[in-house]
């Protein structure tokens, strides 16, 4: 009789394990649901703020507000004050798109380098001797790959794969003219070509890393 009491006990006692097994195996399903339920919340409510505050953003700026594509254009770029200070002077550049904006620091990156030009190809002055006439040859080539840019941009959408790549090819070279003009110059006038260049090839900078970065979009797009 003792047996059987036993054997009716152990059969109790393995069921009574397994629903406890099974109400703890409940009880963690039911934790994670609501930890995942609340990081999905929590990601959904985190990402309808920051397009909120995207949207709305209008970031003062020593007085002046930019608009959000121009932060999100300056934000890609290495030289970030200078790319800010450049839609700045232009008029309206608050009201482009990134596409629009990229257009526009091409066609400024233009007038900067023609204005650089000026300063190495002055005639009279010590200035116009051999290694200058050079550099004002590669400034020309600069100007030369800044307009194939503007060009080939200029009618219609700029993300095009293979326009990006080529895009790309000519502001890389437009910046390597700029470089390989102040290395041409003797050590005595570097600091002069440095100074003379720098707000040129921090534009050009800035207008590669732009293209590289509408490029980067349109591809996740695609894909
Ligand atoms: C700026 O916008 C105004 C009004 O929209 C327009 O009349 C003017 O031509 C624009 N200026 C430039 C430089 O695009
Ligand atoms: C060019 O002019 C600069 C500044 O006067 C001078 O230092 C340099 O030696 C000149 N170079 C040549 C090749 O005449
Ligand atoms: C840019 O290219 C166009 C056509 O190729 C030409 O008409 C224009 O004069 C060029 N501009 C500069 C600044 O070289
Ligand atoms: C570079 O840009 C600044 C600010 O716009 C300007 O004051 C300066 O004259 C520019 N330098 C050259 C060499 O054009």
């Amino acid at each position: 009789m003792s047996s059987t009491y036993g054997k009716v006990d152990e059969r109790e006692h393995v069921m009574l394990e397994a629903r406890r097994k099974t109400r703890k195996r409940i009880a963690i399903i039911a934790v994670s649901l609501i930890v995942l339920a609340i990081i999905v919340v929590g990601a959904v409510l985190g990402t309808m703020a920051h397009k909120k505050s995207s949207e709305t953003v209008e970031i003062k700026n020593n007085g002046d507000s930019i608009s959000a594509s121009i932060k999100a254009v300056c934000d890609v770029t290495l030289h970030k004050d200078k790319c800010k200070e450049t839609f700045r002077s232009a008029p309206n550049a608050s009201s482009l798109n990134p596409e629009e904006l990229f257009k526009l620091a091409v066609k400024i990156t233009i007038a900067e380098v023609s204005k650089a030009l000026n300063g190495f190809s002055s005639p009279g002055e010590e200035k116009s001797n051999i290694t200058m006439s050079a550099c004002a040859e590669l400034l020309d080539l600069t100007i030369d790959n800044l307009n194939n840019t503007l060009t080939s941009s200029s009618n219609g959408d700029v993300t095009v794969p293979e326009l990006v790549d080529d895009l790309r090819t000519w502001l890389s070279s437009a910046e390597t003219y700029q470089e390989t003009c102040v290395e041409t110059l003797s050590p005595d006038m570097k600091p002069f070509g440095e100074s003379h260049l720098k707000n040129s090839t921090e534009m050009t900078s800035n207008a590669l890393a732009i293209i590289t970065w509408l490029g980067k979009i349109a591809d996740s797009f695609t894909l």
